[in-house]
């Protein structure tokens, strides 16, 4: 039998999150280690509690632990998306769920998990990088212990979805997303220009989901409300996004890559306009820094049709 993936996700749960933690709790051969939950989409502790609810509505309350990280990035300001409502979740008014989170630190239980199984554990990291650049500077050593480092955030040198330049993730933490690209982790990064190519669904696919009309397809119709709605006024198509969610697909199913690329991936953390912009290009083709080694494996392509068919067998 093949060796279950051992995951930690780190996220700041609002919708497509939700859905990445479903995949995650609901797919056989994962060993899900923990949640910790970082600064990003909406107040920090809804956010935990949306992790909460979600971990309970997949049948799973009390299993996987729940820990609360940096409520702050290292030098930004705070600030809410409310591209999932105020709530994260569409304004559901979900009641709160019978477990609550861990006394310990999200950055602790990140050292510890990893120090303690080298090569073994897997990190989702789709919010901000706040947690994750704190756990690397409190522990260097985790950098190279960890067995894969999956990212979702920033832009393949394209337009953001919070600035031109920048994708909402990078741009809230930058000085975090810079100093875990420095560290030497081994990183795939899953950008939202993968999310509009090969992670939104569409009209057709949310029908089928609704369709299916069980508990787990009602939470998805009702969370994913607003940003469908959101992504309708803003670009003019009835689609849902999962920048998540695909990430997660991808680590749980690396046969949904269908294309890929070894880059040298950097974040700007200064500038009016350009904050949070990621920079990204192949090794030694640029006169400026030609002795960068690729950081990070850049997915390029995913299987949007496998990837529906992934989610809809989780929500049955
Ligand atoms: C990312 O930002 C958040 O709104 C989503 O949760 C996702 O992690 C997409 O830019
Ligand atoms: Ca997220």
């Amino acid at each position: 039998m093949p060796a279950a993936t051992r995951l930690i996700i780190d996220t700041d749960t609002a919708g497509d999150d939700a859905f990445s933690l479903l995949l995650a709790l609901r797919t056989p051969g994962v060993r899900f280690e923990a949640v910790t939950i970082c600064n990003g989409n909406v107040d920090f502790n809804q956010q935990a509690e949306n992790a909460l609810y979600t971990i309970e509505v997949a049948g799973r309350g009390g299993d996987v632990p729940v820990y609360l990280g940096s409520a702050r990035p290292i030098m930004g300001r705070w600030q809410a998306a409310e591209f999932h409502g105020t709530d994260g979740m569409s304004e559901a008014g979900f009641p709160k769920a019978a477990q609550r989170p861990h006394p310990r630190h999200a950055v602790d239980a990140i050292v510890d998990l990893v120090m303690r199984n080298p090569g073994q554990i897997t990190i989702l990291a789709q919010a901000p990088l706040t947690n994750i650049a704190l756990a690397y500077l409190m522990e260097p050593r985790i950098a190279a212990a960890v067995k894969h480092l999956w990212i979702m955030g920033g832009t393949d040198n394209d337009v953001g979805n919070i600035t031109p330049a920048a994708e909402f993730n990078f741009f809230i933490d930058p000085e975090a997303a810079k100093i875990v690209f420095d560290a030497g982790f081994p990183i795939t990064l899953s950008t939202w220009t993968l999310t509009l190519k090969s992670g939104s669904l569409a009209a057709d696919d949310v029908a089928r989901i609704a369709a299916l009309d069980t508990p787990l397809s009602r939470f998805f119709m009702t969370v994913s409300r607003v940003p469908r709605e959101r992504a309708l006024a803003r670009y003019g198509a009835a689609i849902s996004t999962h920048p998540d969610s695909l990430t997660c697909a991808c680590l749980l199913n690396e046969g949904l890559i269908l294309e890929s690329a070894d880059a040298v991936v950097d974040v700007e953390a200064a500038g009016e306009l350009t904050r949070g912009l990621s920079s990204i290009y192949p090794p030694r083709l640029v006169e400026r820094w030609p002795d960068r080694d690729a950081n990070a494996r850049i997915i390029r392509t995913a299987d949007t049709r496998g990837f529906a068919d992934m989610l809809a067998a989780v929500l049955k």
